[in-house]
């Protein structure tokens, strides 16, 4: 058997699993359709009741959200109409492109990683991208939410196709004291930001998308789309910070804190403060959250 000794060939064999990824199983037609609907510039109610009502676990899981505490509703929603009514286009949007993202990439749960809080932290973290975009005024708030859903798909990458991998990973951060990062480059020659990013630009994601995932643990090197970058990091950060979500894989994470000076966030008290500030917003999200499984 071939042994595989350098880094760069590590690379090149992961690269050729990765390649072949694309016989994924396609995201679900109907969160598909429903996903163009919703991307149009004046969405039809109608239509997306259509397209939603023709797959009965979706329309479960866009009730009980509907349902869920965060909304507060005294009357209980039970057809779709009055549930796109009650989250809006917007919310709907962010719960269907998560819900196919979760779709394509779920995997079970070991030891190794919890799936529902890998998907709570990626959530939360597009979530409190969404709103910090938001506070300071970046644009493209929609962008924000799923660069920040996506930024850690090269762990669920890893631990559905490089399973083994995964557990030598882990392995090594526990025994050698090497970061995350460190730990996958050593294994399979690249982190999950650049798999996340390898992958994305082969689906034709966006450039910027692409630039995001693959720099969000060091937005300063950031090529494309620097302030959303230094958002996410921020958001990632911030998740870690108010401990919720699966962090046991990324547990050495460290804010970078030059890129903050760009966010006119100075000392580590102004850090502290603008950090409080999303406490409220973030237990209500992982309310929202615990209905998309
Ligand atoms: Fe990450
Ligand atoms: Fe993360």
């Amino acid at each position: 058997m071939e042994i595989i000794t350098t880094q760069t060939q590590r690379r090149t064999k992961t690269e050729m699993v990765l390649a072949n990824i694309f016989k994924l199983p396609p995201i679900p037609k109907v969160l598909l359709e429903a996903s163009k609907i919703l991307d149009s510039k004046a969405p039809k109610s109608k239509l997306l009741v259509d397209v939603i009502s023709k797959d009965q676990s979706l329309v479960t899981k866009v009730l009980s959200i509907a349902n869920s505490p965060l909304f507060g509703l005294q009357r209980k929603v039970t057809s779709m109409d009055f549930a796109i009514l009650v989250l809006g286009f917007s919310e709907l949007k962010k719960i269907i492109s998560a819900l196919s993202v979760i779709e394509t990439f779920k995997n079970k749960t070991d030891k190794y990683l919890d799936q529902k809080e890998f998907w709570l932290h990626s959530f939360l973290t597009g979530s409190i991208s969404e709103k910090i975009a938001e506070d300071v005024g970046f644009q493209v708030k929609g962008e924000a939410f799923l660069a920040g859903f996506l930024h850690d798909m090269g762990v669920a990458v890893i631990h559905r196709f490089f399973h083994s991998s995964f557990v030598t990973i882990s392995e090594l951060q526990e025994n050698s004291g090497l970061s995350l990062l460190e730990a996958e480059t050593e294994v399979l020659g690249m982190d999950h930001a650049e798999i996340g990013s390898f992958l994305a630009e082969n689906w034709n994601f966006p450039t910027s998308l692409c630039d995001v995932i693959r720099y969000h643990h060091a937005p300063n090197e950031s090529l494309s789309n620097f302030l959303l970058a230094s958002i996410i990091h921020l958001a990632d950060f911030t998740t870690k910070h108010f401990n919720v979500g699966q962090f046991a894989v990324d547990k050495n994470l460290e804010l970078d804190m030059e890129v903050m000076k760009n966010m006119r966030i100075h000392s580590e008290d102004e850090l502290n403060t603008f950090i409080s500030g999303y406490d409220t917003f973030l237990l209500e999200q992982s309310e929202a959250v615990r209905y998309l499984s």
